[in-house]
This record gives C-alpha cells, sequence and structure tokens, in this order.
C-alpha cells in the first residue's frame, strides 16, 4: 500500500503544477487580450468566466439562469426581425459567393462574448443545412454566425460541445458556423484596416464582407472592463454592424429591485442563489436609459472618436427597442414590456441608413485631401 505521505506530497505537487498551468494560462490570455489600449476585457472577469467553463454546458450548473434565458432571446430576435424591413440583397465578392458564406439569402450573425455557447449553438440550431427552395426559412434567418470570446477556455469549451452534434459540426465544417478566441476590438480594428484597403481598390463588396447583419450581446454588457468606457465597446461593435442591421443583447438595469434580485436572491448560498458569488458587480448593471444614450452617442461618433460628426443625421433611420425579463419560479422567464427597471431586460438598436452616407462622406474627404496633395505637389 502507498505511503499516505508520499501520496499527500505528490498530490500537492501535481495541484500546484495544475495550479501553476491555470494561473499562466489566465496571465497569457489577459496578456493577450490586454494588451492593446483599446481592449475591453477585464482579467477579473476573464478568469471567472474561465474559472466556469467546465460546468458551462449543465442546464443545473452555474450557467443555468442562461440556459433558461436561452429560448426567449430567439422569441425577441424573432420580433425585432420581423420588425425590420427584408434585408437588401448582400454584395459578395465572388469568391464568397460559391463559398462557405452566407449568400443573400440569409443573415450573417456575430455573437460578441458568446461565452461556451449556450446561444451561438442554439442559433446555429436554426441555419438550413441546404437553401433549397423546399427549405423554409426559420424566425432567425441564419445564414451564418460568427461567436467570439476572449476566453479561449470557453471557446475550446463551446467548440467541443458544438461537434458532438452532427448537424452543427456539418455547419462548422462547412465554415457556415465559427467560434474564434478574439476581442470584439481586434476584429472591428481589422475590419477597419479591411475597409481602407478595400476602398482604395474601390471594392464595396470586400467591404461588406466584414460587415454582419445581426450582432448579439447577451449579458456581456454588464462585463465590460469599467476602465474602458461602454461606449467605446459599443463603438466597436457599431462598427461592425451593416446599416440596416440589428445590434440585439440583454443585461441588467442598475435599480434597487435589480440590487435584491441580482444580488442578494440570485447570488445567495445554495438552494436559493443561482449563480457563482462575486458573477456581478451591481455599479456596472446599466439602465435602459443610459444604454440608448452610450448606443446614439456611439452611432453619432467618427471612426476616429471625435464627436465631429455629431447630429441627428447620425441617427436617422435608427430604432430602440427593450423589454423586461422577470423570472417567474415554476412558469421560467417572461418578457415584460415596459419592465425594463426592475432587472433584467432585452435591447435592440436596428442601424439607420446613415452609415452608409458616413462611409460616403468619408471617401469624399480622403479623395478631396488627396487632390489637395496633388494640387500642391504637382499643381493644376
Ligand atoms: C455571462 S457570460 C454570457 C455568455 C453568453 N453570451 C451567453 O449568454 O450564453 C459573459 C461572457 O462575456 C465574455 N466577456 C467578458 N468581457 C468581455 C468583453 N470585454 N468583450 C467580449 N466578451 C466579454 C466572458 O468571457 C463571458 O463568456
Amino acid at each position: 500500500m502507498a505511503n499516505p505521505s508520499c501520496l499527500r506530497a505528490a498530490a500537492r505537487n501535481l495541484s500546484s503544477s495544475l495550479f501553476r498551468n491555470s494561473t499562466s494560462r489566465s496571465a497569457r490570455f489577459v496578456r493577450h487580450h490586454s494588451s492593446s489600449p483599446a481592449s475591453s476585457v477585464s482579467a477579473d472577469e476573464l478568469s471567472h468566466f474561465s474559472g466556469l467553463a467546465s460546468s458551462w454546458w449543465d442546464p443545473m450548473g452555474p450557467s443555468r439562469v442562461l440556459h433558461l434565458m436561452n429560448p426567449l432571446r430567439h422569441d425577441f430576435i424573432a420580433e425585432c426581425l420581423a420588425e425590420s424591413s427584408p434585408a437588401p440583397p448582400r454584395q459578395l465578392s465572388p469568391e464568397k459567393q460559391n463559398g462557405s458564406e452566407a449568400s443573400s439569402e440569409g443573415l450573417r450573425y456575430l455573437d460578441v462574448g458568446c461565452g461556451g455557447g449556450i446561444f451561438a449553438e442554439s442559433l446555429a440550431r436554426t441555419i438550413p443545412l441546404s437553401r433549397s427552395s423546399s427549405s423554409s426559412v426559420s424566425p432567425t434567418n441564419a445564414a451564418s454566425i460568427l461567436a467570439i470570446d476572449p476566453s479561449s477556455t470557453l471557446i475550446k469549451i463551446a467548440r467541443d460541445h458544438a461537434r458532438m452534434d452532427p448537424a452543427i459540426f456539418e455547419h462548422m465544417r462547412s465554415g457556415r458556423f465559427r467560434y474564434e478566441n478574439t476581442t470584439v476590438e481586434a476584429l472591428s480594428e481589422q475590419s477597419t484596416e479591411d475597409t481602407s484597403s478595400a476602398s482604395s481598390s474601390s471594392s464595396p463588396a470586400a467591404a461588406a464582407d466584414r460587415t454582419f447583419d445581426v450582432i448579439t450581446l447577451f449579458e456581456v454588457i454588464e462585463h465590460v472592463d469599467p476602465k474602458t468606457s461602454p461606449l467605446t465597446f459599443l463603438k466597436h461593435c457599431l462598427r461592425l454592424l451593416r446599416p440596416g442591421g440589428w445590434l440585439i443583447g440583454s443585461t441588467i438595469a442598475r435599480t434597487v429591485p435589480s440590487y435584491v434580485v441580482n444580488k442578494v436572491v440570485a447570488e445567495a448560498p445554495w438552494p436559493i442563489g443561482v449563480v457563482p458569488r462575486g458573477t456581478h458587480e451591481w455599479s456596472k448593471f446599466v439602465n435602459a436609459d443610459e444604454l440608448r444614450g452610450w448606443v446614439e452617442e456611439a452611432l453619432m461618433r467618427a471612426k476616429d472618436g471625435t464627436a465631429r460628426r455629431a447630429g441627428s443625421e447620425a441617427l436617422q433611420g435608427m430604432k430602440w427597442k427593450c423589454a423586461g425579463v422577470v423570472y417567474i419560479p415554476g412558469w421560467g422567464w417572461k418578457m415584460v414590456k415596459g419592465g425594463e427597471d426592475w432587472g433584467n431586460y432585452f435591447w435592440a438598436l436596428i442601424h439607420g441608413s446613415c452609415a452608409r452616407a458616413d462611409n460616403s462622406l468619408e471617401k469624399n474627404v480622403v479623395v478631396t485631401i488627396e487632390a489637395c496633395i496633388r494640387y500642391i505637389a504637382i499643381g493644376p
């Protein structure tokens, strides 16, 4: 029989090496994603959520509330899409028209802060396996999904879970459903670079390829690093949204009832509590009018962050929508219109057509400056 003190020493060595590995892995995520000054990722949030990875798909585990709320997210998205006019056909670059990307027949989704994939995977399930004329269009009208999260541990959990379903695996294989360990800031910066090179080669199709028809942000905004303003975070999201597209999310209001429900009750010890202690910081909760103000400001701000193009013109065609969501024991989550101050709520914004005008204004300014430089350098 093994000596108990040897076993204890071996266990101590193993646990300290595991701890060292997971700590250094965590530190690497943070270094990687927080290296850019624009990163909205908080080291504490990242390690908190990465630590929940192994139980993410347990419907009775710490992500139970997300599992329970998921069907209502689909209802809210369907409600939003039913209100918007049908999306105009997307102009795709020739290589993508025959490839894996969505065609003009469906919508391109970006799920920001997808975690272990509870929503993203359920959305992927609505992508038809083939877009033949006989297959009916689902209420989400999804044709492709890119789901991103700053936690590589959660992205791994998401991918591993998705591979277990042959239909979802087929979407991953074809590229219609992708998980990426990245941030919205990195994507938006990449898209801006690509758009500038596309505009110099006058390829609007290449620029359109970088944007999405629907961007979802479920239970994410209340976790962005307070050092980066949520306004900046939203600005990056909006840069990736196609004019006429929807930005749809859910978050929690910073009100007294929400403090009682989300901090006192939800984080209470088992069997009352439903989320681990420390999941939320009340000061990071966001009221609906505050959020709407940030979204409007983000729309009005120019790409360089200055407010020089501010004005009601930037808000033309914008539509704001929100609805409270309340958990009723024994009945589940219910949408309550006008109940957004009570605690959890869904919100959505349809991006007006101004961004197109915005881009063309920017292009005109660039062309004018180039013409001036040429005039000064080589004369008329
Ligand atoms: C409460 S979970 C929600 C997960 C998923 N959206 C869902 O509802 O099933 C919050 C997620 O936001 C991610 N997150 C935290 N800060 C973020 C940031 N600054 N940008 C993008 N995602 C972030 C976390 O890694 C975590 O996966």
